[in-house]
């Protein structure tokens, strides 16, 4: 890992482990990009990559350079200088003017990386883990001030960047739009991989090739969203899990966004991404700043696994925080989807007594303990525990559980107000609105105005009490619905359109003092399941309520897509009963629990209905987890067969740090008559190993398994050739291999 600055060349060469990122500063000033991909010497000179020449059509920027910004490719493009290309930041001076010119000031090497004022952000624990370059641009005429940050780090194969926009004039600048990168292709030959979906669908993959003009994802509603997580994966055409070039950009930020591509009319590709310009503005007031949120920027030459494991690493060792980074995560039972909001005392110690008896650690309390709500039309704000339904109060029914050996774990919905509520009442004007207009409601709540200090106090202050008081190990943090009408109470008019981010914010800032006040508590962040699954939130919470869709079939794809950024340690998945709440599908139990393993693993159902052939299945899924756990969370995962593709076969692996351990799952949706032969092939073990398949005596060579392969079992008699089931629709099996020859 290194940053060198060549005084000669005027150029930046910075180096990650395996990759180098190359700018220069042209005589103009400007800042250039010039390279990003495989390591190459950093004595080279890469000055010829850049475009010779203008084309005819050009726009002449300066006066003494034969270029137009048009056909160059730049680090921070700004808009009205002959790029009529999207710009990666716009801003408006007080004469009405939008344009702007960012030239070379100064720069600074340095060791280690700073943290970026109030948002989340990747992290070293020692100066020697990371290298930093802050360079500093200037827009002579608005006194306007960038500083591009970028970070290399020793151990990951990692780019982030961010941008700091200030403004050093006497007058005020509002900030139209600003980025935190921008990248500059030579050509078009990718395709670009993003994620869409909705609320039980989240994280399905899209892949299309790039065409001139701008494709693009965003969010508009107040949070990342289940509509488009925040990234953007640039792959080549050829690429595969294991082979080809690929560019990811990941955004550390939880609120609107916009991921995108321009190709223009020269096939040149300009990649964007960064808060979402659309309804957008901040006001500069004389030497304030602006913080744009970082981008995690990732290259692999090996295929779309290698980054996804990059990114897995990075996001589990230098975003997330807290004691949970390292430890294991609890196998909890959730008794949402067991009881709804009908439940009392003696229900939820039932459910409880039963958990214990089949070795789950953690009971979590959700929805309907607090106010009056029996459903979800009421009492969001009012975070006083309801009598009616524990007479004893929370402290005395932590205490059961407790004394059941089981931790406790609670449901919060802290961002969000009923109108039906004894907080609405008292502060009708502490939820997002707009005065005049119709407050729209979705799940009959609205959002409260976490830009504002004082409610932000309060709602902290009402969580502090019960957190204080109670022996809570876990609080899952829900929130429900996206912004409409969106204005505050609390902002000038000229501050309106600052509100999302804002918004955003606050919350992080309430998450840190929650973090820092209850360090032992585990927080899992949850938006109806995936609507705010996103680098950001994992900075504060370490796991996420991946879907609320709890289907095991439908689960193949939400997590199989989520695993493309996101470590298995972040994603949180549940064994629920049969017929499925969302989609009524009835899947075997063992088929829930091999899915949901590959994960944090626990259950969400009414453990008091079940069998007593259900309950020893569930025992045994239970301790095999305890043994598989440290696996599946720290270890490297390797998608196998994609659910995207074809549809009725998933197949993935988790491989230890150590290779000396492998767990890998076959699913197949429906059953096939007479199926044709297939072999699954593993990855990522040694291929001298020997491995032995556990619990039983077949022995296999690392180099057999991933390159000829496993038989796949086949559906149509149903017993496979070593007495194993695999009988009817949506089948499972789990090999788990363990290294002989130490
Ligand atoms: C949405 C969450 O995703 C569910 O798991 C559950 O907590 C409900 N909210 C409760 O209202």
């Amino acid at each position: 890992m290194s940053i060198k600055f060549n005084q000669e060349r005027n150029t930046f060469h910075l180096q990650a482990k395996d990759i180098s990122y190359v700018m220069e500063i042209v005589s103009t000033g400007h800042l250039l990009h010039l390279y990003w991909g495989k390591k190459i010497n950093t004595e080279l000179d890469l000055r010829s990559l850049l475009p010779a020449g203008l084309r005819k059509g050009h726009l002449k920027s300066e006066k003494a350079n034969n270029f137009s910004l048009d056909n160059i490719p730049q680090e921070y493009p700004a808009y009205g200088h002959t790029d009529f290309r999207q710009p990666a930041y716009q801003i408006k001076l007080e004469d009405g003017s939008t344009v702007s010119n960012l030239k070379y000031i100064s720069h600074q090497i340095k060791k280690g990386k700073d943290k970026l004022e109030g948002l989340p952000a990747t992290y070293v624990e020692d100066d020697n883990e990371a290298d930093s370059l802050l360079v500093v641009l200037s827009d002579e005429k608005a006194k306007l001030k960038v500083e591009l940050s970028y970070t290399v780090f020793k151990d990951y194969n990692v780019i982030t960047r961010s941008a700091r926009l200030i403004n050093e004039s006497k007058k005020n600048i509002n900030i139209k739009r600003a980025f935190s990168a921008g990248v500059d292709f030579a050509d078009f030959n990718f395709d670009l991989i993003t994620s869409s979906g909705h609320w039980s669908r989240e994280n399905h993959l899209n892949r299309r090739r790039l065409f001139p003009g701008i494709q693009s994802v965003e969010s508009t509603r107040g949070a990342s969203s289940a509509q488009h997580n925040p990234f953007l994966v640039l792959a080549r055409p050829d690429v595969t899990e294991d082979q080809g070039e690929v560019y990811g950009f990941s955004l550390v930020y939880s609120g609107n966004f916009w991921a995108g591509v321009q190709v223009n009319t020269f096939e040149q590709t300009r990649a964007l991404i960064g808060i979402n310009p659309f309804d957008f503005n901040w006001l500069l007031k004389p030497g304030e700043g602006f913080q744009t949120p970082e981008v995690v920027m990732v290259y692999s030459d090996q295929g779309l696994n290698k980054m996804s494991q990059i990114y897995h690493k990075i996001y589990r060792e230098r975003l997330v925080r807290g004691r949970y980074r390292d430890q294991n995560r609890p196998i909890l039972v959730n008794n949402w989807e067991a009881t709804y909001f009908d439940f009392d005392e003696e229900k939820l110690l039932e459910i409880a007594k039963e958990g214990k008896k089949l070795g789950l650690e953690l009971f979590v309390l959700d929805d309907g303990w607090f106010g009056n709500r029996n459903d979800d039309t009421s009492s969001l704000g009012d975070w006083f525990v309801d009598r009616s339904k524990l007479p004893n109060g929370l402290d005395s029914l932590v205490k059961k559980i407790n004394g059941l050996g089981l931790r406790f774990g609670l449901w919060f919905e802290p961002e969000m107000v009923s109108p039906e509520s004894k907080l609405y009442k008292k502060h009708p004007d502490w939820c997002i609105h707009v005065k005049g207009r119709s407050r729209s409601q979705a799940r009959s709540q609205l959002i409260l105005d976490l830009s504002r200090r004082e409610v932000r106090e309060r709602i902290l202050k009402m969580l502090t009490d019960i957190l204080e008081n109670t022996n809570i190990s876990y609080v899952k943090w829900d929130m429900n619905r996206n912004m409409t009408e969106i204005g505050s109470a609390g902002l000038s008019a000229e501050r309106q359109r600052e509100l999302p981010h804002r918004y955003i914010l606050g919350l992080y800032e309430m998450l840190e003092t929650l973090r820092i006040k209850f360090p032992e508590i585990l927080f899992e962040s949850c938006a109806s399941g995936g609507g705010r699954f996103d680098p950001g939130m994992l900075y504060y919470m370490p796991q996420t309520w991946t879907s609320d869709n709890t289907d095991a079939v439908e689960r193949l794809k939400i997590q199989y897509g989520t695993s493309l950024i996101y470590p298995l340690s972040s994603i949180c998945a549940h064994v629920s009963a049969v017929p499925n709440h969302q989609v009524s599908r009835i899947t075997p139990l063992k088929t829930r629990a091999d899915v949901a393993c590959f994960a944090n693993f626990a259950y969400e159902l009414d453990l008091t209905k079940l069998s007593d052939q259900e309950k020893e299945e569930i025992k045994m899924q239970v301790r095999y987890y305890k043994e598989i756990r440290q696996l599946i969370q720290q270890g490297n995962f390797y998608r196998l067969l994609s659910p995207f593709e074809g549809n009725n076969d998933t197949a993935w692996m988790v491989v230890s740090k150590n290779r000396e351990e492998a767990i890998a799952a076959f699913y197949k949706v429906l059953a096939e008559p007479n199926p044709s032969y297939r072999r699954l092939k593993l990855k990522g073990l040694k291929e001298d190993g020997i491995y032995r398949l556990k619990n039983s005596k077949k022995l296999y060579g690392g180099d057999e398994l991933m390159y000829a392969g496993l038989n796949l079992p086949h559906g149509f008699n149903g017993v496979q050739e070593d007495g194993t089931i695999f009988k009817g629709d949506f089948q499972s099996i789990l090999w788990h291999f363990e290294l002989v020859n130490r």
